[in-house]
């Protein structure tokens, strides 16, 4: 049976494209989460995608994942830097999660240095633009063993 994984893209991430381009590069969510599909497809792994602005949504979408979904990959977006509800939702479904960021967080400000969810995923991701994606979702098919 193939992986099924869950990717999450937090806050704002809805806007990239136009969203400060020099830091996040001129690519849309569109296109991000076209090049995932063509890697899942590549890889015969399920894909599916999910973004909102609304800590609430990502805690429930986390939840429900826990159903169907062989793990996830997460951007939190700036959520990375506070949110202790959507660490606790990683926590407590268990999922394999890896952490993704399209900047280099620890080349930027001092308060995106830290990451409460980072402690409950495998590893992290960051500073790789849209390749960050697809990177953390190799990562995770790697600790999942669902290479072929
Ligand atoms: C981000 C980094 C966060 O600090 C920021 O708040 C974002 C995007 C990234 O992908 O580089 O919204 O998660």
């Amino acid at each position: 049976m193939s992986a099924k994984i869950l990717v999450i893209h937090g806050p704002n991430l809805n806007l990239l494209g136009t969203r400060e381009p020099e830091v996040y590069g001129p690519v849309t969510l569109e296109e991000i989460n076209r090049q995932l599909q063509a890697y899942a497809a590549e890889k015969s792994v399920e894909v599916r995608t999910f973004q909102s602005n609304h800590e609430g949504a990502i805690i429930d979408a986390i939840h429900q994942a826990v159903d169907w979904a062989d793990g996830v990959v997460i951007n939190p977006g700036a959520y990375t830097h506070y949110s202790c509800a959507i660490r606790d939702a990683i926590a407590a479904v268990g999922l394999p999660t890896v952490e993704v960021h399209l900047s280099n967080v620890y080349a930027r400000e001092g308060f995106r240095h830290l990451s409460v969810i980072a402690p409950v995923c495998l590893g992290q991701i960051a500073g790789f633009g849209w390749h960050s994606y697809v990177l953390g979702l190799e990562a995770l098919l790697m600790k999942l063993g669902a290479f072929a």
